[in-house]
């Protein structure tokens, strides 16, 4: 059996904190009650003060295993769209002595000091990063090292939901009307923006007039309806949706077709003339062919009538001959 304490955190052994924390959880029994049964982690001082502070906030918790063969890092996406309280665990297997084993955890690249803890059981070393994500800045990546021969590393991603626009662009006419849609899976943003591009610039929709934010039936969705199309409507949508967290959006093209509509009746002659020219045509290649058919049938006649003149029955026989040769073989 291994002893805990000879543990070593970021500097080098810290048997100081892991004691202290074994005192503190010795010392506030009640703590362990809110924690998982399965936790490798009896409690935490962290964890604790976080939850006084933020007790209406949900507790998500996240976990990552790796081995000492592991090749490449372990990245795990975590959508989240409201504050929440995070417990990031991160376990990796291995044959060396855990205590040569190095343990950090960086947000970014900057590196989070003492802020985990670290356990072991087994063969298994257990590190623990605690926090809470109120804003948009405490977003993005999260990442728990260790180091032994090779450095080992597992990733949390932060990120508010995706809105989803369309991929292929919308096509309507001049003239027409056209509903423009964006979802986001399972998300309840706080509100929808849209804004239509101007060049580089994006302009709020809401000055136009034939422009109307429809409320999608629920929260996760939001359209966009544009009536009496002009060219002029066509360009590129975007949609954003606003959570507490941070904002999501994504485009849509819409394409405004109006050469059609002044060329229906252009397109009509057009189609007329060729099928009366294709008449035409048909009827001379038609009256042509005949008069060389009779032609060709009269000098035809004359050849054949030499032919059977000259040597009755050769000529027949040959082919014959012929076609029978394989059929022999
Ligand atoms: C370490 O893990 C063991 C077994 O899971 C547990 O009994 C012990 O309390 C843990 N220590 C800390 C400081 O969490
Ligand atoms: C949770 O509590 C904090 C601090 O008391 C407060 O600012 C926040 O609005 C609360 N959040 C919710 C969802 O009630
Ligand atoms: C780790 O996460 C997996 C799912 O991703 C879950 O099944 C497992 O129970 C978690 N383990 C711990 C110790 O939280
Ligand atoms: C996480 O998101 C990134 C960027 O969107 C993507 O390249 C990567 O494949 C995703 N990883 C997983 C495990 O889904
Ligand atoms: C762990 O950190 C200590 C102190 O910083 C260092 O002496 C040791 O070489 C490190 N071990 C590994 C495997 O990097
Ligand atoms: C939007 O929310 C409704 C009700 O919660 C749900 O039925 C629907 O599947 C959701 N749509 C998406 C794209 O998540
Ligand atoms: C969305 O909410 C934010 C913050 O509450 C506000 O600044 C913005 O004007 C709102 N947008 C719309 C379109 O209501
Ligand atoms: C687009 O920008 C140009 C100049 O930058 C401006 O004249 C025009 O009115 C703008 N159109 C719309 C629809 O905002
Ligand atoms: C759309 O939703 C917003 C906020 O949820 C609300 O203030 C507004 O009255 C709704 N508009 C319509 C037309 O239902």
């Amino acid at each position: 059996m291994r002893a805990v304490p000879g543990l070593r955190g970021p500097r080098g052994p810290t048997p100081g904190l892991l004691s202290f924390l074994c005192l503190l959880a010795a010392a506030r029994p009640s703590l362990a009650d809110g924690g998982d049964p399965d936790s490798p982690f009896t409690s935490l001082p962290v964890q604790e003060e976080m939850m006084e502070k933020y007790n209406n906030l949900s507790m998500e918790s996240y976990n990552i295993s790796l081995t000492e063969q592991s090749s490449m890092p372990v990245e795990k996406n975590i959508t989240l769209d409201r504050p929440s309280n995070i417990q990031l665990t991160c376990q990796l297997t291995t044959s060396r002595d855990l205590n040569s084993v190095n343990v950090t955890w960086k947000k970014g690249d900057e590196i989070l000091e003492n802020n985990y803890l670290i356990n072991a059981t087994g063969n298994i070393l257990y590190t623990q990063h605690m926090f809470t994500i109120t804003n948009s800045k405490q977003m993005g990546s999260y990442s728990c090292f260790f180091q032994e021969e090779k450095e080992q590393r597992g990733t949390f991603n932060f990120r508010v939901p995706k809105v989803h626009g369309r991929n292929k662009p919308l096509i309507s006419y001049v003239g027409d009307s056209t509903v423009l849609t964006c979802k986001c899976e399972g998300c309840f943003p706080l509100n929808w923006t849209w804004y239509s591009s101007n060049g580089s610039v994006q302009v709020p929709v809401g000055i136009q007039k034939n422009m109307y934010v429809k409320n999608g039936t629920y929260a996760n969705e939001t359209s966009l309806k544009i009536t009496e199309l002009l060219e002029g409507d066509g360009g590129s949508y975007w949609c954003r949706a606003l959570f507490q967290l941070g904002e999501s959006e994504d485009h849509i093209e819409l394409v405004v077709l109006s050469f059609l509509v002044p060329l229906k009746p252009f397109l009509a002659i057009v189609g007329e003339v060729v099928l009366l020219v294709t008449i035409i045509l048909l009827c001379e290649k038609y009256t042509q062919k005949k008069q060389l058919d009779s032609g060709t049938e009269k000098e035809f006649e004359q050849i054949e009538q030499l032919k059977s003149d000259d040597s009755n029955g050769i000529e027949n026989n040959a082919p014959r001959l012929r076609k029978t040769e394989p059929a022999g073989q």
